[in-house]
């Protein structure tokens, strides 16, 4: 088991979100990938705080009733995990094979990781470079996560009777999604973004290599959490009141004020992580953000964002280049969840 994945076998998606768990499962036509089923089942609040699953049994029995409604039979899965336990990190070492350099990427990695070494699983993927010659040096994406995190995971998907085969970070689906979906832009430099219910996940990636990512403690629950207080109203009302619904104490003024100030204070993140990245590679150039994740469905957010960081800004589409019958996912339906999707169709891209 890994986090980079392989190739062969298909395997089925899941996403276990913080306030939600997800799946999608794809079929690989030989023309392309079509969505053979996919679905979602809302996980109630503090069951997963910060990426850390809280309550254990509700997620559970959370996948139970997405395996028995929606008839899943695939067991083998590939999950995700993102966070601050989890760190990715580019390293340069010198130059060795990939046998040699499994012998000392552990002594190496105990340089980079703040989490004491013995508590954290490794991978590493030698990043070629081809266009830059580095010498006696080569490029590594070391990826760290905390053994006792990702052990939660494992036992949960195990405890609702599936086979974890892949473990991925969010941020390395949502890259393998919109490589999937946008084939043609292979060349240009774009920034992708995941905003979720909690976890901001950033990456900036070309030709099918990443040059940064960050996740940040943002999402949509800062909506959530400033309508509670500004409308003294519990999560469950805060929330249906964000997503359009009524309620006594509703008040449109409010939600309204609520929404152009979250999300300007989200788009200033996003600024800050732009700026830093320019900072860290002067010679570069953003030529795009994507936006993604249930966030991006938040109004005006993308406008907003646009405003702050001057480049295009666009919704990333997770079934741009993917077959989806309208017997098997209802067009509207279709429409409403896509953004929710990305990182489960980005999982059921992975190979065994
Ligand atoms: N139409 C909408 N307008 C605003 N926010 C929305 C809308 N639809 C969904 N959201 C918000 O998107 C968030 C859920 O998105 P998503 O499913 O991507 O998150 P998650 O994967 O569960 O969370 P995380 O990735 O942080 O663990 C919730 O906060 C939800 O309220
Ligand atoms: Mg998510």
């Amino acid at each position: 088991m890994g986090f980079f994945g392989g190739k062969k076998k298909m395997v089925l998606g899941l996403d276990i979100g913080t306030s939600a768990v997800k799946f999608a499962d794809l079929k690989d036509t030989g023309k392309g990938y079509q969505v053979e089923n996919m679905g979602l089942t809302p996980l109630p609040p503090e069951t997963i705080v910060d990426g850390s699953l809280m309550d254990a049994t509700t997620v559970v029995e959370a996948i139970g009733e997405l395996i028995s409604h929606y008839k899943i039979k695939k067991r083998e899965v590939a999950v995700s995990v993102s966070g601050h336990s989890v760190i990715v990190k580019k390293i340069t070492m010198p130059k060795m094979s990939e046998s040699e350099l499994e012998e000392n990427i552990l002594i190496e990695a105990e340089r980079y990781i703040s989490f004491d070494i013995n508590d954290v699983s490794i991978d590493f993927q030698i990043l070629s470079t081809p266009e830059k010659d580095m010498g006696e040096h080569m490029e590594i994406l070391l990826v760290a996560a905390k053994k006792d995190f990702v052990n939660d995971y494992i036992t949960i998907v195990r405890e609702a009777g599936l086979s974890p085969m892949i473990i991925d970070i969010d941020s390395f689906a949502l890259e393998n999604v919109y490589e999937l979906n946008y084939p043609l832009e292979i060349g240009d430099l774009v920034a992708l973004c995941d905003i979720g219910a909690s976890i901001m996940n950033l990456n900036i990636v070309r030709g099918g290599k990443s040059l940064f990512t960050r996740d940040i403690s943002i999402g949509g629950n800062l909506y959530t959490e400033e309508i509670q207080k500004e409308l003294s109203v519990n999560f469950e009302e805060a929330e249906n009141l964000k997503l359009g619904g009524s309620s006594e104490k509703g008040s449109p003024h409010v939600i309204d004020k609520v929404f152009n100030k979250v999300s300007s204070n989200i788009a200033l993140e996003i600024a800050k992580s732009l700026d830093f990245f320019t900072a860290t590679f002067p010679d570069e150039k953003v030529a795009r953000l994507y936006l993604t994740g249930g966030c991006a469905k938040a109004p005006r957010l993308k406008d907003i964002v646009y405003e702050r960081v001057n480049i295009p800004v666009a919704i990333l589409n997770p079934f741009a280049n993917i077959v989806v019958n309208p017997r098997v996912v209802d067009p509207e339906y279709l429409k409403e969840i896509s953004s929710l999707m990305t990182v489960s169709v980005g999982l059921a891209s992975r190979r065994i």
